[in-house]
């Protein structure tokens, strides 16, 4: 990646340090935004369509209307990872309501939302933390909005929910922040989908009640055996042989102890270990190969600007 690295604002390619946007941008002053979290392994985008698509999905509920077409943002995040030479790495396109006068009176008069996409170096869980030692969960007070408020299938800018959730596992002093919905039943973790495992069945919550994670979805297609959504107690999950979480920075991670309890034998189990292989394959083979060198007159133009 290159040392200050080339952000997109509203159609202009711009040195990330210097990149800015309104004040009176409605993504800044009331989280009414949409976003993606894509990543970037050995040149290949993985799942980039299904990206985009929830992209616009987001943005349809939100009734935000991005500035550009699907074909046309998909078209500039491989541009923004390409003039950037991020082979291994991660890209956020945030789509906002645009840009007001302030007020919430304001939303209905705003157009068109305002596009940014910021590529970012990222850093992954070693396979030591991951799977040998696993995270320790703590399920927090806060529960996960509900589809009656802000629909959690929303990918919105707006992560209060999950920032509350975030600071009470902090002060648990553990790694990962376990949310349950409103009904009681386990929900999914503060920026992960959840997974357990009990007599080899693969089970995790509906899709209403948490975010479709394309990690997920692609989790549920990969095991071999018998995979669902379904309602998970917090006594389903204390007991279950395995836990894991998923998301597009994490992949898998395995869950080795939730409030004290030592979830299975303290270590990653046999069925998330070979997830984890399979998704990597699936990362490895199907991604979209980013053709670098088709952009390079692109950052040349943007040096001599
Ligand atoms: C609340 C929440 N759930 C789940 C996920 C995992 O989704 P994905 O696998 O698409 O990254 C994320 C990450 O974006 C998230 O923020």
């Amino acid at each position: 990646m290159v040392v200050d690295p080339l952000v997109y604002v509203q159609g202009d390619l711009v040195p990330l340090n210097t990149a800015t946007i309104s004040v009176l941008d409605h993504g800044f002053l009331y989280g009414d935004g949409v976003f993606e979290g894509i990543s970037i392994d050995a040149g290949r985008i993985f799942k980039l369509d299904e990206h985009v698509d929830r992209l616009f999905r987001s943005a349809a509920h939100m009734r935000i209307v991005p500035p550009l077409s699907p074909v046309e943002v998909r078209a500039q995040i491989v541009r923004v990872v390409a003039v950037n030479h991020l082979h291994d790495g991660y890209v956020r396109p945030i789509v906002t309501r645009g840009t007001g006068p302030m007020g919430l009176g304001a939303t209905r008069g705003i157009r068109e939302g305002n596009l940014v996409i910021v590529p970012q170096v990222r850093s992954r869980l070693t396979d030591e933390e991951r799977l040998d030692k696993g995270l320790r969960a703590t399920v927090v007070g806060v529960r996960r909005t509900p589809p009656e408020c802000v629909d959690p299938q929303v990918k919105s800018t707006s992560y209060a929910n999950q920032i509350l959730a975030k600071l009470a596992q902090w002060d648990a002093g553990a790694d990962v922040a376990i949310m349950m919905g409103t009904d009681g039943l386990v929900a999914e973790c503060a920026g992960e989908n959840l997974f357990i495992v009990a007599q080899g069945v693969l089970r995790t919550p509906p899709r209403h009640r948490v975010l479709e994670g394309i990690t997920r979805n692609t989790i549920l297609e990969l095991y071999a055996g018998d995979a669902r959504e379904d309602q998970i107690s917090l006594h389903d999950m204390y007991a279950a042989d395995e836990v894991f979480i998923t998301a597009t920075l994490v992949e898998v991670a395995a869950i080795t102890s939730i409030d004290g309890r030592t979830i299975g034998s303290g270590t990653a189990g046999p069925i998330t270990r070979q997830l984890l292989v399979r998704l990597r394959t699936a990362i490895a083979e199907e991604g979209y190969q980013v053709r670098y060198e088709t952009h390079d007159s692109d950052l040349a133009s943007v040096a001599s600007r």
